[in-house]
């Protein structure tokens, strides 16, 4: 950042001073006025790229004229191979009307993959300071054929060689080039054009230039390393810093297509920093002005063991969407989620339009599945948007859906990240051989620092695509299935590039980018909103009973929000908390479900102590005070505690023992029973801990009666236990306690002998 501006302000000192030079300049000629330049181009349809050139053309106020626009291409795949001479016989045709204007500057331009970053005033200016009638655009490498190379004129410095994605000239000598076309429309047009530079004659008589140093034409093949972008207060530039120049056509000619959706995230006027996003409210859709809300199909897709699959089920549930317009497909590859599954589908079966579930017993590879929940939209004439969502994606914001088909693209992405991480669900980059790449805004997006939507060259997770897009540019029905690509990266790559009909052999990683056609569409992110998250399903281990449990440090956010208390904050916020006794404390801390699983854990491990003096699992072997109990460590849960116990109780402990700074560490900590077959009660006691916490795991009356505690000293007893909530007190000295029986049913609690 700090570059860049220092790049900017550096750029237009020199400007400045160039600009003071050539107006003194005597014989500077009066400029052309803006509406004597034509700007023509060759689509043959209006692909993503083509409407993007249209944009920044149409706010420059150029003159656009198109050329062969429903028309089949004929031209072959331009940078797959040799190819484009029906853009010339387009232009030779069109030429033939505008020939004798003679005050005519033409611009010939490709398109697809082509942005303007200056207007019609700069580049005729530019034009006529290059002083010749006709300027081809250059480029440091040379093709198609190689060996013409030692006949290009030598120069001192810049780019040698023609590049035909632009040219720019007076109309009678346009004319004169092109009219000289009489090959077939697959043959080359930039061989064409570079013999007819090469012949010296022809150069002089129809007085031809190359832009040697980028003043118009910046082609970014071979010199992304050349170009920074540029930032001003109403629109962005690409600069090149080698020539010090200010190009005002931005070509990503061979394999720079994803470098140039990049910068045109930025160029001319889409991203700044002064004016945010000014594309993002473009074609929006009004969905309160529609009769009906379109229909959508949601993808679910659960390919590997994946933590807090009810909470995800129940966000699906919670979606602001009508569920009559919801059709839910759902791939299930894990044995572990069919009970999950089956208790949503039980209790939500006919919330949703339909509910189909492709399970494990199909083993359907990933891409085989992706496939399959897509061309059942692709299919249906009635679907309107296939909604593409993996469990391990956490949609916080409900109206998700919504916001995303309001912005009307035909593949669009909600941000979604890993909580503190800058992992996400998109790459702003790719390296040369496909695979990620750290594009320079990466970490601005992920952070929010820039907000907008981001054409970028990868997504997964989570995205929406038109169902009309479905069946037309991504009709193609395998699109998850490619070479050894994982399927999401199949995905992409095939949207991306949008390939008629399929390599046969597996590219080099060079030829994977030479190979680009010019077509592809493109692929948003939106960070517009805070959409939700990603969660980890890594180092998932499913050989608990309830494996959420475990997930404290691999999913903080999300064990919080299922195990921690709705109102524990607000101890905090609210001093939300209870004194019953002289320095006992009762707070809220755990959910109904932390209790229930904790509970539930325990009993499926089932081996309880007894009660007994004699305990194996202690220092010493023997208890004074013995309960009947399990620890967490015979569950393997006793780092996960000590965490719990440290993020959840030491800050409480702050706050109540003021002075008092606990190191949070705890060797006893179990789950005790009480029951009136077994041990009900707990006679008078200190505890080995500086402090004491004690959670009530179930409900007084509707599970057990009876219970409670008793302190000796103030006479005190707390005799109404709330699930959920836990009691902290002093273990020794002044906090003789008791267990008070319990009459029937079971309880149970939740120690720790915290600092002992
Ligand atoms: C394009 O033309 C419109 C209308 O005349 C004008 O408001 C706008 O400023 C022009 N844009 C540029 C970049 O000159
Ligand atoms: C090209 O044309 C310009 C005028 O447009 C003239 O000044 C220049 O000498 C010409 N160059 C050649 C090589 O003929
Ligand atoms: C599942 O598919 C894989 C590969 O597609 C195959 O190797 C495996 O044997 C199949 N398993 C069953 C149970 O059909
Ligand atoms: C999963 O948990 C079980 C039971 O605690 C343990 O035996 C096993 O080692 C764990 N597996 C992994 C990969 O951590
Ligand atoms: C949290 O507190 C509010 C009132 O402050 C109460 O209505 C709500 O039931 C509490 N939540 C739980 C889970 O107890
Ligand atoms: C303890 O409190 C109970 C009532 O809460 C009272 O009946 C009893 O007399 C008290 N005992 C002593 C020793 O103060
Ligand atoms: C004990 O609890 C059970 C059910 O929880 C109930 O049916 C029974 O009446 C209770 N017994 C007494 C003595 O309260």
């Amino acid at each position: 950042m700090e570059y860049l501006m220092f790049c900017f302000v550096f750029s237009c000192w020199v400007k400045f001073a160039n600009c003071v030079y050539s107006t003194d300049a005597p014989q500077a000629p009066a400029p052309i006025p803006k509406d004597k330049l034509l700007v023509l181009t060759v689509a043959t349809e209006e692909t993503d790229g083509f409407l993007r050139f249209m944009q920044s053309a149409n706010y420059f106020n150029y003159t656009v004229k198109v050329l062969g626009m429903g028309e089949t291409w004929k031209g072959g795949d331009v940078g797959r191979s040799i190819g484009g001479g029906q853009k010339v016989r387009l232009l030779k045709e069109a030429m033939e009307a505008l020939a004798d204007q003679e005050d005519l500057v033409v611009l010939s331009v490709d398109s697809y993959d082509l942005v303007f970053s200056g207007g019609p005033e700069e580049i005729l200016r530019k034009f006529q300071q290059a002083n010749h009638k006709v300027l081809f655009a250059a480029e440091g490498l040379i093709w198609p054929d190689k060996k013409l190379a030692e006949k290009y004129p030598a120069i001192r410095s810049g780019k040698r060689y023609l590049n035909s994605g632009g040219i720019i000239g007076f109309a009678p000598y346009i004319n004169r080039v092109v009219s000289q076309w009489n090959l077939h429309d697959n043959d080359d047009d930039q061989l064409f054009y570079t013999k007819m530079y090469l012949d010296p004659l022809q150069r002089q008589t129809l007085n031809m230039t190359l832009d040697h140093k980028c003043q118009i034409f910046q082609n970014l093949n071979g010199a992304v390393d050349e170009v920074l972008l540029k930032f001003g207060t109403d629109r962005v530039r690409v600069r090149n810093t080698v020539y010090d120049s200010l190009p005002v056509v931005v070509h990503g000619n061979g394999n720079t297509k994803i470098y140039l959706n990049s910068l045109a995230n930025y160029v001319p006027n889409t991203w700044n920093y002064e004016l945010g996003c000014s594309h993002c409210d473009d074609d929006i859709v009004d969905l309160s002005q529609l009769k009906e809300y379109p229909n959508v199909l949601v993808g679910v897709f659960i390919e590997q063991p994946t933590p807090f699959l009810p909470e995800f089920f129940k966000r699906l549930l919670t979606l602001d969407y009508p569920k009559d317009k919801l059709n839910i497909f759902v791939h299930n590859n894990e044995v572990y989620h069919e009970k999950h599954i089956q208790k949503f589908w039980q209790e939500n079966r006919n919330v949703f339009n339909t509910f189909k579930v492709v399970g494990p017993e199909e083993n359907l590879s990933q891409g085989e599945a992706r496939n399959m929940g897509m061309d059942i939209c692709r299919k249906d004439a009635t679907c309107d948007y296939y909604f593409s969502l993996d469990t391990d994606v956490m949609l916080t914001n409900r109206q998700t859906l919504k916001l995303l088909i309001e912005q009307n693209r035909k593949i669009i992405g909600p941000l979604v990240t890993r909580h503190g991480k800058l992992w996400s669900n998109f790459w702003g980059a790719l390296s040369l051989d496909g695979y990620y790449a750290r594009s320079e805004d990466y970490v601005d997006i992920v952070q929010r620092k820039r907000v907008g939507m981001w054409n970028i060259p990868f997504m997964a997770h989570v995205y929406l695509v038109k169902g009309s897009a479905l069946r037309n540019e991504l009709k193609e029905r395998n699109v998850f299935v490619l070479e050894k690509l994982d399927p999401d990266m199949a995905l992409c790559r095939n949207v991306r590039e949008m390939t008629s009909h399929r390599e046969k052999d597996s590219p080099s990683p060079e030829s994977f980018h030479m190979l680009r056609p010019p077509k592809g569409v493109f692929m948003y992110i939106t960070n517009r909103h805070d959409f939700g998250r990603l969660i980890s399903t890594a180092n998932y281990n499913i050989s608990h009973y309830n494996n959420d449990l475990w997930q404290i440090f691999q999913n903080p956010v999300d064990w919080k929000e299922k195990y921690i208390h709705q109102n524990y904050t607000q101890i905090f916020t609210e001093n939300y908390m209870e004194e019953p006794c002289p320095d006992v404390f009762w707070f809220p801390v755990f959910s109904e479900k932390a209790c229930d699983e904790i509970v539930e854990e325990m009993e499926h491990y089932g081996s309880w102590s007894g009660g007994k003096h004699e305990d194996k699992r202690i220092s010493g072997g023997y208890e004074t005070v013995p309960t009947d109990d399990i620890h967490m460590r015979q569950i393997g849960y006793d780092k996960e505690w000590l965490h719990f116990i440290r993020e959840f109780i030491s800050p409480i402990t702050l706050k109540v023992f003021s002075g008092y700074f606990t190191k949070g560490y705890s060797i006893m900590n179990f789950v005790v029973k009480y029951t009136p077959e077994r041990q009900a009660y707990l006679r008078p006691h200190h505890d080995s801990s500086t402090f004491t916490i004690n959670i009530a795991l179930n409900n007084k009356d509707t599970d057990f009666q009876g219970g409670g505690c008793r302190f000796h000293r103030y006479n005190c007893s707390l005799n109404s236990p709330r699930k959920g909530w836990s009691f902290m007190h002093p273990g020794r000295l002044t906090h003789l306690h008791e267990g008070l029986p319990t009459t029937n049913g079971t309880r149970y609690i939740a120690i720790s002998f915290i600092d002992p």
